[in-house]
């Protein structure tokens, strides 16, 4: 398993640009099993998520294909989609192919995903995608650990009026999708409004799906009987953004921050300026952060969005070791998502956890050793403390952050970081 070693203490300085956003890509390749012809992706993330979810769609009969390996670039193409199965093995790997449910079913009238486990961050149910299928007239039942879904009869889904219980991302991507090919009206009630969603609906449109309400919590669709191929470009990945925004303010640097979507970034460029960061706009698509001479304490409670995203939780944890002060992060989406609060305090961070709470005293010296990722933005979380940490910290199990953020080695050692990937 490889590992990062990164010697802290080095402001960073330079410019970095931005991938295309991870989870607005994986719905938008699953969007191609709704058309026999050809979806072209465009600013598609080169990390291990995207690379999962191909093996995925080819496994399900798609042809995958791309200029080179790896590429920006996915052109993606499902003649039939008879009997699609979601294996456990691929599944297991990567709980975003449940996006795979609501297309196949739509499409062909049976699925069969495997039923993905729980996570380190929480049990992470799929119960409201399944009734919310079962509404539109799917048929589910869940049998060795598989959810074997069909449309009785070998008919079409029908549209429902759905009112999600809780917000959810994938769940409201996946009933998005599965509308499109429904007969008749579906209207979705208390969706997510994610930028991600309003980019797979900009997609969906494209491809010739009747859909109305981006932005907003109800979304309206009327199925029609067929979709279309279509080329898309995904949005820049707005976590990928904060993550680079908060590594120019954690080591008092001034990083240029491209290709971004600042208007997606709204809550937590909100929250850095409480800290006295400054983050100024250069272009429409270019941000550059100055890290103030003494960050300040400040309080944040994750939110759907457009409140704090709770995928840049660990990263302003990070920031809030070295904020003077006291700052409670309060954790409302995953019930288990503060793993790397124990890893941050072996370095020396004060931090306390009370249920969703965690208590964060700074600044404190950090300095370095190894620690432990236990995933995707907790191992961001990591190194952004390790960038200020003095002496050498070494995390393992980086294959967490290799899911999520394209060449994230290369890029920081653009800017001046000392840190570099060692393979074993
Ligand atoms: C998406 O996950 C993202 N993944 C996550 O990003 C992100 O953390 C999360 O949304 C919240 O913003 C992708 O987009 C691929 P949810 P998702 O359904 O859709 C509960 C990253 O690091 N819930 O919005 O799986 C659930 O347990 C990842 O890139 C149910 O109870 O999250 C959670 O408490 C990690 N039943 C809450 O809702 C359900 O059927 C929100 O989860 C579905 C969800």
């Amino acid at each position: 398993m490889d590992k990062f070693r990164i010697r802290g203490g080095k402001p960073l300085h330079g410019a970095v640009q931005i991938s295309g956003a991870k989870n607005s890509a994986l719905p938008a390749m699953a969007a191609a099993l709704l058309t026999s012809e050809p979806v072209t992706l465009h600013n598609i993330p080169k990390v291990r998520d995207i690379i999962t979810m191909g093996k995925l769609l080819a496994f399900m009969s798609a042809t995958v294909s791309m200029p080179t390996f790896p590429s920006d670039t996915y052109s993606i193409e499902t003649n039939s989609l008879n009997d699609a199965v979601a294996p456990y093995e691929l599944v297991k790997t990567m709980r975003a192919s449940i996006l795979t449910l609501g297309p196949a079913i739509a499409r062909s009238g049976v699925a069969h995903v495997s039923l993905p486990g729980g996570c380190a961050i929480g049990a992470r149910p799929v119960d409201l995608h399944l009734a919310a299928l079962e509404k539109m007239g799917a048929q589910i039942a869940t049998e060795h650990g598989y959810i074997q879904a069909k449309v009785p009869n070998g008919g079409r889904l029908k549209g429902a009026h759905i009112v999600f219980e809780k917000i959810t991302v994938t769940g409201t991507e996946n009933i998005l999708m599965a509308a499109t090919l429904a007969e008749g009206e579906t209207i979705l009630e208390n969706a997510a409004r994610e930028p991600e969603v309003t980019d797979l609906i900009h997609l969906l449109r494209k491809m010739g799906a009747n859909i109305c309400g981006d932005d907003s919590s109800t979304l309206r669709i009327h199925g029609v009987p067929k979709l279309r191929g279509a080329t898309h470009s995904v949005i820049p990945d707005r976590i990928e953004a904060g993550t680079f925004l908060i590594a120019g303010a954690i080591t008092g640097g001034e990083l240029t921050i491209s290709n971004c979507q600042p208007a997606h970034l709204g809550a937590i460029i909100a929250k850095l300026e409480k800290t006295g960061v400054r983050v100024e706009t250069i272009e429409p698509t270019t941000l550059r952060v100055h890290a103030p001479k003494t960050l300040l304490a400040s309080d944040v409670t994750t939110e759907e969005y457009p409140g704090f995203a709770t995928d840049m939780q660990a990263q302003y944890m990070a920031l809030a070791t070295q904020a003077e002060g006291t700052s409670v992060i309060t954790e409302t989406i995953f019930e288990n998502r503060f793993l790397h609060a124990s890893e941050m305090i072996r370095m020396g961070a004060s931090i306390s956890i009370d249920g969703r709470r965690a208590v964060v005293r700074g600044p404190a010296k950090l300095s370095g050793t190894t620690v432990q990722a236990s995933d995707l933005r907790a191992s961001a979380g990591l190194v952004l403390a390790a960038l200020v940490a003095e002496g050498d910290t070494l995390i393992d199990r980086v294959y967490h952050i290799d899911r999520g953020y394209e060449a994230i080695v290369e890029k920081l050692q653009s800017v001046g970081a000392e840190i570099q990937r060692l393979h074993s």
